[in-house]
This record gives C-alpha cells, sequence and structure tokens, in this order.
C-alpha cells in the first residue's frame, strides 16, 4: 500500500532552546529563511504525501496561521506589484492538506503518534520530527517511503554518527540486507559507545506500519511518565520485523543551539545572493 499521510509530533516543550521557546514554537525558529517546520513540510510534499497531520499543543498555534492563507496580505502584495512574495506566500498556504491536533499533555512522543491513529487509519505512514531537517537531493522520507515499498515493513531512518555522538541517539543494529538496508534485531536508546549494537544512529524519519497503534496501546509509560515510540517499534520488531535504511543527504539536528547555528549558515551558504557577502563577514572575523 502507498504511503499518502505523513504525521509531524510539534507539541514537545523544545527545552534546549529556552528562553526562546518559552513561549514560541521551537518548529517556528527560522532557518535562514523560512520556518523549520515548513523545511520538514516541503520534504513530505516532494515526496508525494498528500495528507500531512501536525501535532501541536498551547502555545503553538502561530504553526497552524503559518499554512493558512492570509488574504489581506496576498491582496496588499498584489496591490504593490510584489509578485515574488506573493507567490511565496500562496505556496506556502497549497503545501497540501494541512491537519492538526492538539496533545493537551506532552506525555511522550509515542502518545503523540497514538493521536494519529483516526487520521492514518489501516495504512502505512510517514513520521517526520521538526527537529531534523534534512538536506538532500532526493527527499529522505521519499527514500524510505522507496525502502517500505520494497520490503512491506516499518522503516528507520539511519545514518553513522560519531563514537562520541551514539550515547544522544535511538542505536540499530540487526543482519544486513543490502549496502543500504539491514534487518533490525535491536535498537537500543542512547547506549554507551562499547554498548552499542552499531553506529547507525536513529534520525527522525520512519514510515511505521499501523500496527504500531496497537503497541502503542500496550506501552507503559516510562520515565517522567511517558510514553515512548521506541517501545511500540520493539514489539513491532519481534512481531513482524522492522527495516533501518541508511539515508543520503544532510541532516541538521536544529533543536540544540549549535546544530540551529549550523543550519542557518550552511542555507544561507546555499543563496548565491547572499554567499559572497557572508563569507566576506566570515573572513573578516580572523577565526
Ligand atoms: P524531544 O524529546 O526532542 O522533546 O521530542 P522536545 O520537547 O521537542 O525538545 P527538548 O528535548 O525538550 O529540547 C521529540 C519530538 O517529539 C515531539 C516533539 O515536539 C519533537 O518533535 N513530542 C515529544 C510531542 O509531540 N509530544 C510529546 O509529549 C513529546
Amino acid at each position: 500500500m502507498k504511503v499518502k499521510k505523513a504525521v509531524i509530533p510539534a507539541a514537545g516543550f523544545g527545552t534546549r532552546l529556552l528562553p526562546y521557546t518559552k513561549a514560541q514554537p521551537k518548529e517556528m525558529v527560522c532557518i535562514y529563511n523560512k520556518p523549520s517546520i515548513q523545511h520538514v513540510v516541503e520534504e513530505a510534499v516532494n515526496a508525494g504525501i498528500e495528507d500531512i497531520l501536525i501535532i501541536i499543543s498551547r502555545n503553538k498555534n502561530s504553526i497552524e496561521d503559518h499554512f493558512d492563507s492570509v488574504p489581506e496580505l496576498e491582496k496588499a502584495l498584489k496591490d504593490k506589484g510584489k509578485d515574488d512574495y506573493l507567490k511565496e506566500v500562496q505556496e506556502i498556504s497549497n503545501l497540501g492538506n494541512m491537519h492538526f491536533i492538539r496533545q493537551k499533555e506532552a506525555k511522550g512522543l509515542g502518545h503523540a503518534i497514538g493521536m494519529a491513529e483516526a487520521f492514518v487509519g489501516d495504512e502505512p505512514f510517514a513520521i517526520l520530527l521538526p527537529d531534523d531537517i534534512m538536506y538532500s537531493e532526493v527527499p529522505v522520507i521519499g527514500q524510505l517511503m522507496k525502502a517500505y515499498d520494497e520490503h512491506g515493513k516499518s522503516v528507520l531512518g539511519v545514518q553513522p554518527v560519531e563514537r562520541e555522538a551514539i550515547r544522544k541517539y535511538g542505536i540499530a543494529g540487526g543482519k544486513s540486507l543490502s549496502d543500504k538496508d539491514i534487518s533490525v534485531e535491536v535498537m537500543v536508546e542512547k547506549p554507551e559507545p562499547e554498548e552499542a549494537p552499531s553506529n547507525l544512529g536513529i534520525l527522525g524519519r520512519y514510515v511505521l506500519t499501523p500496527s504500531v497503534f496497537k503497541y502503542i496501546k500496550e506501552t507503559k509509560p516510562g520515565k517522567g511518565g511517558e510514553i515512548q515510540l521506541t517501545d511500540a517499534i520493539e514489539q513491532q520488531i519481534h512481531n513482524e520485523g522492522v527495516i533501518a535504511h541508511s539515508f543520503d543527504g544532510i541532516r541538521y539536528d536544529i533543536g540544540n543551539r549549535l546544530g540551529y547555528m549550523i543550519a542557518n549558515l550552511d542555507y544561507a551558504l546555499r543563496d548565491e545572493e547572499v554567499k559572497g557577502d557572508l563569507l566576506e563577514y566570515i573572513r573578516t572575523l580572523n577565526l
């Protein structure tokens, strides 16, 4: 069955970007020229996703507003002949069918995904964590959707991570099926490097089969009362098999200050209009 729906959980607190996130959604931080969540929605749409559900919470209404149309603004831009801006603004509100739902309490990523059951129904679906921004020729979620078509099993997007970074990620280990795919046998949350089953970090992109909803319901709250998505995926590993697919692309973790700065710099340097002046400015820093 073709993957047509995506879920973007965006109801977390964004503690690592405080104080910015005290009253602003971290998904609305600007990565060079657009809110981070727009980069993620565009990735899904470019991969052929038709319906997108964003899970939001209090203080996150600006996410919903961003994908709405603003007739007064469009009229003003048209009257002033600012056609480039008009086109950009209109494109955002035509990015696909956007749906929103509120998670009233931050009870964990698994709980947030569980809220998507009525939207997803009995179909495989994509999950994009909006902290991870992907820069790639072929949309990363599209690469995972292709792997799902081949294997018919849940797919986790992975990339090798530095040894010292292993303890920050969920790590997948298993039997190699091809140069890009492994059949997952174990998944360990934030292991010490010497105990990790591999160096393949699970990095914010998934295609899951709908059985995950059953397993989420069976999952007991863990640390901090949160329901972990990884616990439900572990059930899928044991009961139906799960694939980890090494995707091509550059991944930015914009949920922390350094990753956020690096993403901004890289995206700015890809824009020929500012690249020259920006590089010249960087040279004046005499680092
Ligand atoms: P994180 O664990 O990164 O939490 O959530 P966070 O709140 O976003 O950020 P920090 O760690 O406090 O800085 C992973 C993803 O799951 C979503 C988050 O919005 C993020 O996209 N999430 C997490 C929810 O939607 N609901 C939750 O209850 C927890």
